[in-house]
């Protein structure tokens, strides 16, 4: 017997609105409701999208009738919320990231073990073709040994502009959000292709913003005392391989704004530059000769591959063309009929993580991105922002280890 959804969102802002359709549309929930704390934002939800409203968040984790709470509020404020819907006995699922301090993320797999409630944090970056490409060619073999990898994710904050229309003049203060607070897009990616590897020690550096000083720096520019509006880590991790991870805030690179750009094995290696992907292995006939496929054509929407040797092209995905396709290696057939027609977002990745919660839920699994998976994503972009502040000092990163064997993982692809 499946276990139905009822599920509120907390949070109406410029995100959740993406997800409301899609929890509503899913053949596993029963039942959706939103919150926010200005009322105005969740009655906009309420006629866009036909749902209840529920006045606040005490409200809706008190409530027998909601088993589940989808947390949609700032980025920074996820932890206190996570933690008290856990402890009212709610299933959670969340934006990214976890949480801000480490605190936060031992205490929410504290209770996630204690409970065996689902906790699943929505990761866009797990789901990307190129991690879907490197995750399955790992797994098959092909790539040998992990040896090395980089991942980054650039995201300018004076996009972020666009936030003063719901916090006024505070924008800048959460704009200026220590990069590596907000790591997951990134690591995910590497971590996310190596099942039940670890961050165990990394460096990092930050740039100390140079133009933008009204929303990086040191005084009360923002809420962290953050100069840094760019962050790169390198990491040593558990199997011996090398990951560099980068967390851009103010550069110049648009799209595709987050992505492998090279995942090395003793046996094949994936490298992606601005819309081409190419896969490097040894020749089975000849252990001298390397052969290299090109592979865009898997890992690029079709719409974007139709187009691929036109001159305006880099240009079009620079301008974000694909956003809401999913490319040829994502496994689209896994998805509920339901969601055929339901818009999607972030290169067709929105429709597995509503999925994989929605599966969880009803089936009892673990989600891939559960909590133990997310920690594992989360903690070593805290750990770096404190190198980076010390000016690079070598860090251990705590590991809250694997999910508890009697708890297995949803293999839906
Ligand atoms: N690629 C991605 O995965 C991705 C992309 C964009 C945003 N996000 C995440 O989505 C989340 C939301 O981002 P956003 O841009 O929509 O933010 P937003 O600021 O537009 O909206 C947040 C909303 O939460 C509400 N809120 C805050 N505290 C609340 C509380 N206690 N009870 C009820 N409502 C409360 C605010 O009033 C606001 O309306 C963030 O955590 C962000 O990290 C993820």
């Amino acid at each position: 017997m499946r276990r139905k959804t009822r599920i509120c969102f907390i949070g109406c802002g410029a995100f959740c609105k993406s997800f409301v359709p899609l929890f509503k549309a899913h053949p596993d929930v029963e039942y959706t409701a939103v919150c926010d704390l200005i009322p105005e934002r969740a009655q906009k939800y309420h006629e866009m999208f036909d749902v209840p409203i529920v006045p606040t968040f005490e409200d809706a984790i008190s409530d027998p009738n909601f088993n589940a709470v989808a947390i949609f509020v700032q980025r920074h404020l996820h932890g206190p919320l996570v933690i008290e819907a856990l402890k009212a006995g709610k299933n959670v699922y969340s934006a990214v990231p976890v949480a801000s301090t480490i605190e936060e993320i031992v205490e929410i797999e504290r209770l996630v073990r204690k409970t065996g409630l689902t906790y699943s944090m929505g990761e866009t970056g797990y789901y990307r073709a190129c991690a879907v490409f490197c995750r399955e060619k790992m797994a098959s073999g092909e790539m040998g040994d992990f040896v090395y990898g980089e991942a980054q994710y650039n995201h300018d904050q004076r996009h972020f502009h666009y936030s003063e229309e719901h916090h006024g003049k505070e924008w800048k203060k959460i704009a200026g959000i220590p990069p590596m607070l907000y790591p997951t897009h990134s690591t995910s990616m590497i971590l996310g292709c190596l099942p039940g590897v670890y961050v165990e020690k990394l460096s990092a550096f930050g740039y100390e913003e140079k133009y933008l000083t009204d929303i990086f720096g040191r005084e009360d520019q923002n809420y962290w005392g953050n100069p840094f509006s760019n962050t790169a880590m390198l990491c040593q991790l558990s199997n011996g391989g090398i990951a560099r991870i980068s967390e851009n805030r103010r550069l110049a690179f648009a799209g595709p704004n987050s992505y492998i750009s090279q995942f090395y094995g003793s046996e094949g290696c994936y490298e992606f530059a601005v819309s081409r992907h190419y896969f490097t292995h040894w020749d089975k006939n000849d252990p001298q000769k390397l052969l290299m496929d090109e592979v865009s054509h898997e890992l690029l929407p079709k719409s974007v591959t139709a187009i691929l040797n036109e001159p305006g092209t880099p240009q079009k995905i620079s301008d974000q063309m694909g956003f809401w396709e999913s490319a040829p290696r994502q496994h689209t057939e896994r998805i509920p009929i339901e969601y055929r027609h339901e818009k999607n977002g972030h290169n067709g990745c929105h429709h597995f993580m509503v999925d994989d919660f929605c599966q969880a839920m009803a089936t009892g699994l673990l989600s891939p991105t559960n909590i133990w998976q997310s920690a594992r994503f989360n903690i070593p972009g805290l750990v770096a922002h404190q190198s980076a502040m010390q000016g690079g000092v070598l860090m251990d990163v705590p590991d809250l280890g694997d999910p508890p064997e009697d708890w297995p993982v949803l293999k839906l692809d």
